[in-house]
């Protein structure tokens, strides 16, 4: 709708002002206060200057050059020059049937699908997956999904941390300590490996004969040595069945192509930014210098992407990453999902990137950053001892609490239910309590992670949109009805204020997901999902569904079903799958 009238607006503003405006933005918005309507346009206080005459009278003149037909009220100018916009309600019930017979509910493909590479997870090898992965695993994979669902081919990228120099100190260590680790397939626990990691950095620091043997290693790796080459792999693969479980608990798809894969085109790269004749050395190092950026003594900063022992940095990876994935992977969109530390990083990346001329005109490169995640007192999030918290026991913890609340419920509601019930309905609270708390705060901002707040079954949580779900699927098996025998054209009739406001609602999805596609902020469809919960609750209320007549029954029961498919569609969109019964 709101694609409709921008289009209707942009005629009218043409027709009115013709050549005396160059095109512009109609700026309709959704309404600031659903009193006055639907929809509202604010040009009018925009071209005031330009046109120099009072928006009241602009406003007017758009009326008057306007053609609405019976897609809206009369419209009317509010304030100093606000154009009110009220929807037909006949046009609301013919939308609404409509995209209650698309399968796709309403939401539209795009028409400029291109290939788009999320970067997300991208843990690092030997060492623990932390909460700060886990915020990147949950936010790229709803992207991901959002942007599959518009029609994007989207290559779901892990760039896994799984080379460098503290691979030939651990492996340097290890050859000490625990040989049999290097030789022999699940010889350690990862938790135990990330201890071994950290007392080899221990003795790296300290130990100048052991920083010569690590060094030793290194070369050793790189040069392809076959036994170190095996060891290295023998790591990688402890590290990858780790992330596995969670991944496979999460469920979600990454294909892996760590920072390694990438070693073959790196002496390309800095061949390229010498030829584009940016590189400069500064002791040794290969750099290039930045726009924008100084370091503390307020001295150009430098971004080195080949050190004086021949080492290649973070960066460079990152650099000859974007080639490939421009040059092979034909992506026009490249988006990485870390934590908001990585924006210079990024920006930095970026940009000699562009002074290289690896970035055709096309390609759009977005950093999608995100805050941090804290305990419920402000701090880091640890264990009782002051440990870091593993992934698999964060998850572990609210699926027990999960199961916890539920057989409370049950108790309370006399209910008898199954063991496979109780550990299905568990798990999926659980998870879904976990990924929503992340996805429905605005992901730049820190925010507190309280297993009592996601659990919740009332507010802005996993739990009350499952349950809106579940309560739909309770009336269908109350009133004994197959909803799936009620797709028919022409059901819906809407009166009463309930319906209307639901039926707005629901038609607004496909601009949510749009809006997505566009700003990558999963919390906006969290948002929509949960007013369309509450506004179906609010129906629920107001107007009775099996004891009404039948054709409002039938009416009713399709405004129902159809919030329930968008609940399921856009939860699936955040990765949570829903229940029939909780
Ligand atoms: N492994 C990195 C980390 O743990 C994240 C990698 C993000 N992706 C990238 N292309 N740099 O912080």
């Amino acid at each position: 709708m709101i694609e409709k009238l921008r289009n209707i607006f942009t005629t009218a503003l043409y027709q009115a002002f013709g050549g005396n405006i160059t095109l512009i933005e109609p700026l309709v918005v959704p309404a600031s206060n659903p009193k006055f309507g639907d929809y509202q346009c604010n040009v009018a206080l925009s071209l005031a200057k330009t046109l120099q005459k009072p928006p009241r009278s602009i406003a007017q003149t758009i009326i008057d050059n306007i053609n609405i037909d019976n897609f809206c009220e009369p419209l009317e100018i509010a304030g100093p020059g606000f154009i009110n916009i009220k929807i037909n309600p006949q046009y609301i019930t013919q939308q609404i049937n409509l995209v209650y017979q698309d399968e796709r509910l309403g939401v539209i493909k795009t028409d400029k699908a291109d290939t788009t590479i999320v970067d997300f997870s991208s843990p690092n090898i030997a060492k623990e997956m932390h909460v700060g992965h886990l915020r990147s695993t949950i936010i790229g994979d709803s992207i991901a999904r959002i942007l599959e669902f518009r029609g994007h081919q989207v290559l779901r990228l892990n760039h896994v941390g799984d080379w460098g120099t503290q691979f030939g100190m651990l492996i340097a260590y290890l050859r000490i300590e625990k040989p049999e680790v290097l030789t022999t397939a699940n010889a350690v626990e990862i938790g135990d490996l990330v201890t071994l990691y950290k007392q080899a950095k221990l003795k790296f620091d300290q130990d100048l004969e052991f920083q010569e043997t690590a060094r030793q290693e290194v070369v050793k790796l790189q040069s392809k040595d076959p036994e170190s080459i095996q060891a290295w792999q023998l790591l990688c693969e402890q590290s990858r069945r780790e992330f596995e479980v969670i991944y496979q608990l999460l469920d979600i798809k990454l294909t892996e192509r760590g920072e390694s894969f990438y070693n073959p085109f790196l002496p390309k790269v800095i061949k390229d930014l010498e030829t584009a004749n940016i590189l400069t050395e500064n002791q040794g190092a290969k750099c290039v210098f930045l726009d924008g950026f100084v370091n503390k003594e307020g001295n150009p900063l430098p971004l080195i992407v080949q050190k004086s022992d021949g080492g290649y940095n973070y960066a460079t990876t990152d650099l000859a990453a974007l080639k490939y994935r421009i040059n092979e992977d034909k992506a026009t969109r490249i988006i990485y999902v870390t934590d908001a530390g990585q924006s210079n990083h990024f920006a930095q990346v970026f940009q000699v990137a562009k002074k290289a001329n690896f970035i055709p005109d096309n390609v759009d490169l977005v950093h999608v950053p995100f805050g941090l995640v804290l305990a419920e007192d402000g701090k880091k999030i640890k264990t009782r001892s002051g440990e870091t918290i593993r992934l698999k026991d964060l998850l572990d913890e609210a699926i027990d609490r999960a199961k916890k609340d539920l057989e409370n419920r049950l108790e309370i509601e006399k209910r008898n239910e199954d063991e496979n019930f109780v550990n299905l309905v568990s798990k999926i609270v659980g998870l879904s309590a976990v990924k929503y708390a992340d996805l429905s705060q605005n992901r730049t901002t820190d925010y507190k992670f309280s297993y009592d707040k996601m659990l919740a079954l009332q507010g802005n949580t996993a739990p009350y949109l499952l349950y809106a779900y579940v309560r739909v699927q309770g009336i269908s098996r109350k009133g004994n009805i197959d909803l799936n025998s009620l797709i028919s054209d022409k059901n819906i009739i809407l009166t009463e204020d309930g319906e209307l406001i639901l039926a707005k609602h629901l038609l607004q999805f496909n601009f949510i997901i749009q809006e997505v596609e566009k700003d990558l902020l999963p919390n906006r469809l969290c948002l929509y999902l949960f007013e369309l919960s509450q506004k179906f609750n609010q129906f629920y209320d107001q107007c009775p569904i099996l004891q009404a007549e039948e054709k409002v029954k039938l009416s009713r029961l399709v405004l129902a079903d159809l919030t329930a498919k968008i609940i399921k569609q856009g939860l699936y969109l955040l990765g949570i799958s829903v229940l029939e019964r909780m």
